[in-house]
């Protein structure tokens, strides 16, 4: 049984008079111990997915009466609030974004880190205190002691992100959530976080799910990589297949809008045309307008997402097309 599994999930958030389909049907299974990353371009709906495994989307939004998200076969979204808090302050733990806006300004590191602990633990503060310091120390934070004294605005924000990792271990979570952890840091930072999150996965076996831009990221550090396409899935595949032979347009488009040291100087090709209005979908499949092998099959019917190989998955009629 995976550790996680998705099932036809479908969000729905107001959008002026109408509804915007955000998530469309998306099925996702995470295995335990793996490292699966999310791609797609912004508004693609990766980080609108993550909030809705951590039971934290907005209020407006609209969650599908046929969606699962099974964790360890136990469907989070019929929990109640309190029983969700639970699970997500112990079993799943999400790093944001932006760092900075999930640290509170007016307290020291020291004391978010403790709060956050003795929640979770009957523990005296002096102890708190020795485990906070552990931590710090585990996700190579510099001089732990003194930064438990700090304010977030007295750290670097490669500091922060490593705060909120340790912030998000606390519990001993069996799934991470990263959330673009290395947006807001220059790349040896990046380079440093994700080779912590490697360790992570592979020395304590967390279980990891990595939103990422950045096929890089990808290719280095995931075992399994699930690209999004308005609100869907368009490709779920092995890392190495989909480097290998990516079977989707829009796959193949990232691909070649991602800088290589060849094309240093060169303007990058990113994918031409405008991710789809949601508010205002048209039939057939959605990335069919920015598509340069569309057929005419492609504006009317939605192509579902089949087998194209052992292990690897896509929604396109091209794919299908071609396939033995
Ligand atoms: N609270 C909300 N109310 C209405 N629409 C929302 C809300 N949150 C997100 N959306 C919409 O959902 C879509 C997907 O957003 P999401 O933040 O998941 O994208 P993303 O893939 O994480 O992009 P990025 O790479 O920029 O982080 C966007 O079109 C966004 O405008
Ligand atoms: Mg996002």
């Amino acid at each position: 049984m995976p550790l996680l599994e998705i099932r036809d999930l479908t969000v729905r958030f107001a959008a002026g008079k109408g509804e915007a389909r955000i998530i469309d049907g998306l099925d996702v299974r995470v295995g335990q111990g793996e490292m699966l990353a999310i791609v797609g371009e912004s508004g693609s709906g990766k980080s609108v997915t993550a909030l809705s495994i951590m039971g934290l989307l907005p209020e407006q939004a609209r969650v599908g009466r046929e969606s699962r998200i099974l964790f360890d076969g136990v469907d989070l979204l019929t929990l109640s609030p309190a029983a969700m808090r639970a699970r997500r302050g112990k079993e799943i733990a999400m790093i944001f974004q932006d760092p900075m806006s999930s640290l509170d300004p007016c307290y020291t590191i020291g004391d978010q880190l403790i709060e956050t602990l003795r929640a979770h633990q009957r523990v005296s503060r002096a102890e708190a205190w020795r485990q906070a310091v552990a931590l710090l120390k585990q996700v190579r934070l510099a001089e732990p002691e003194r930064r438990m004294k700090q304010y977030p605005h007295q750290l670097s924000g490669g500091m922060c992100q490593r705060v909120m990792i340790a912030m998000a271990l606390i519990t001993h979570p069996r799934l991470l959530i990263a959330d673009e952890p290395t947006t807001a840091v220059d790349v040896t930072l990046q380079a440093q976080i994700l080779a912590l999150l490697r360790e992570l996965n592979q020395q304590m076996g967390i279980t990891i799910i990595m939103i990422t831009h950045d096929l890089g990221v990808v290719a280095e550090l995931c075992q399994r990589v699930l690209v999004m396409y308005a609100g869907g899935c368009v490709e779920y595949s092995g890392v190495e297949a989909l480097f290998r032979q990516p079977r989707h347009p829009y796959t193949l488009g990232l691909m070649n809008s991602r800088p290589t040291l060849a094309r240093i100087g060169q303007t990058l090709t990113p994918i031409e045309g405008n991710p789809p209005d949601l508010a205002r979908r048209q039939p057939g499949c959605q990335f069919a307008a920015r598509c340069p092998q569309a057929m005419p099959v492609c504006r009317h019917d939605a192509p579902a997402l089949n087998p194209v190989a052992d292990d690897h998955w896509t929604a396109c009629f091209l794919a299908e097309k071609k396939a033995p």
